[in-house]
């Protein structure tokens, strides 16, 4: 990252922090900030309809629709003494203005779906700036191009996609509740990394309000603030309104299941606690589930030859479209309507701790015994092992804030303990 001319910026930061504590009371105000956000009025949208704090009756339900871990949603995680469910740009202007001039930390959220519920939760007095009613979807296929609100949730995006062209997707994660707004500033892997990266990788343009309320767009902002929202976290350099996705081609027939030489295909390995009879013995047992960009025939051939050990058969593969198959990995029942992927609703869940590692070198096999042999005694217990490889060893690893690229992990190990 380069700073240019670091004078002026010192002599800026030096005025600042001289004016701050006399100009501005940093004294943390709610009512303050309610009533510093009626000061935005907006012609088409008012903020008071969407402005929630614990005296609306709505608050609990508005607060838990997007809480995806139940070790957040107890009655000791801190609550947030109001609830912005922005409905426009301008009504994220005003909460970024007034949360800085009452003293209170914005918690953005999108889906929800972060794994230390760092979206909803904080430890100092907060507010939540919800977006998931900023979740248009505008898909030009002509332009090969969307532009996606960071509200719209994963299903909504390969659902607006999967609607309008059967010969483009977008590479992006299995969960279709996930929201544009975390799972993009994050990096985003799914499916398609294989043969084209990462989501970020297809990211060519953003729309952002800063700090200071304004909007800006990949020019205004400046490569390297746009370098840094694709990997580096969203909330660490602003709201993210909007996100424009590069689409990619995809057969308008494809199928699932497969291993991983060339790109065009993704096998996942889950290794899950089984109880082998009943008598209470448990075993691990690995199911896969891949993806390939081309037909039975050619996917069951390719698989008798480099992994002869997993018997695929044709009747294994189900040849269905891009958008069929990312319901398929969202482990519904196959041949269920892609409708499903614009249901929202979050299940209460289950109380859970997830954490991601790097696997770099091959694990040597008594290393797995020792892993089952833990498994079965945690028994609450599941593995996701996605392989990398392909497009992603293509990219440097600097290119994003996303570093885990060419050389460095064989797969990417995702870890869930039910707790
Ligand atoms: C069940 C499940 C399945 C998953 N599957 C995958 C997968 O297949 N592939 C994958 O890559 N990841 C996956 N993830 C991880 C997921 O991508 C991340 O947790 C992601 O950050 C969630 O985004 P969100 O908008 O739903 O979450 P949120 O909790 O809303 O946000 C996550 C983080 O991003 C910030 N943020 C949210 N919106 C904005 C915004 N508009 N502007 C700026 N910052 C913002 C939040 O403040 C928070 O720090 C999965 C997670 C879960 C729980
Ligand atoms: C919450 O209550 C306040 C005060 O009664 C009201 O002005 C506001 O519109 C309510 N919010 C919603 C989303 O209904
Ligand atoms: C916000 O409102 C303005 C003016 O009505 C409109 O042009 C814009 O598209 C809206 N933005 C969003 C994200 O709703
Ligand atoms: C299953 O459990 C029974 C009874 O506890 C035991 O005798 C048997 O050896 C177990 N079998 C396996 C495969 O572990
Ligand atoms: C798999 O390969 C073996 C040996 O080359 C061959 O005999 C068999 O017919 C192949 N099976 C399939 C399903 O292609
Ligand atoms: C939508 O999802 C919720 C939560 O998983 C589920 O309870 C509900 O049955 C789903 N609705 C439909 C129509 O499938």
């Amino acid at each position: 990252m380069k700073f240019r001319n670091p004078p002026v910026l010192l002599f800026i930061l030096s005025v600042l922090s001289l004016l701050i504590p006399w100009t501005t009371a940093r004294t943390v105000s709610i009512d303050g900030f309610l009533q510093c956000l009626t000061k935005y009025p907006h012609p088409a949208h008012t903020i008071q309809e969407s402005i929630y704090t614990p005296q609306n009756s709505s608050f609990q339900s508005v607060l838990v629709a997007h809480i995806n871990n139940r070790r957040y949603s107890t009655a000791a995680t801190p609550k947030p003494l109001a609830i912005i469910a922005a409905k426009n740009e301008s009504h994220v202007q005003a909460t970024v203005l007034c949360a800085k001039h009452h003293g209170l930390q914005i918690k953005i959220r999108s889906g929800g779906h972060d794994f230390e519920g760092l979206s909803y939760t904080s430890d100092v007095p907060f507010v939540i700036l919800d977006v998931f009613n900023i979740n248009s979807i505008d898909v030009n296929v002509a332009d090969k191009s969307a532009w996606v609100h960071s509200g719209a949730t994963l299903g909504e995006v390969y659902y607006a996609i999967g609607t309008k062209t059967n010969v483009y997707g977008f590479p992006a994660g299995i969960c279709p509740t996930v929201g544009g707004g975390g799972h993009f500033s994050g990096g985003g892997y799914g499916f398609l990394m294989r043969k084209y990266g990462l989501s970020v990788d297809n990211i060519v343009d953003a729309r952002l309000v800063t700090a200071n309320g304004r909007i800006l767009d990949r020019k205004s902002m400046g490569e390297d603030l746009f370098w840094a929202i694709r990997g580096g976290g969203g909330a660490s350099f602003g709201v993210i309104l909007s996100w424009k996705l590069k689409l990619v081609p995809v057969p308008p027939k494809w199928q699932t299941v497969a291993p991983q030489l060339p790109k065009e295909v993704f096998l996942r390995a889950q290794p899950q606690v089984q109880n082998i009879d009943t008598k209470g013995n448990k075993t691990v047992g690995v199911s896969f589930i891949g993806h390939f960009l081309g037909t039975s025939d050619k996917v069951v051939a390719l698989l008798n030859e480099s992994f002869p050990e997993l018997g695929l058969q044709r009747k294994d593969c189900y040849e269905v479209s891009w958008v069929e198959s990312t319901v398929i990995w969202a482990g519904i029942p196959i041949g269920t309507p892609i409708e499903i992927l614009l249901n929202k609703s979050i299940d209460p869940g289950t109380f859970y701790k997830g954490k991601s590692d790097y696997v770099k070198e091959p694990i040597p096999k008594h290393v797995f015994d020792s892993i089952w042999k833990k498994m079965i005694e945690i028994e609450q217990i599941w593995l996701d092992w996605n392989p990398y490889g392909g497009r992603m060893s293509e990219i440097s690893e600097s290119a994003t804030p996303y570093p885990q690229r060419a050389g460095k992990p064989i797969f990417c190990s995702i870890l869930f303990v039910v707790v």
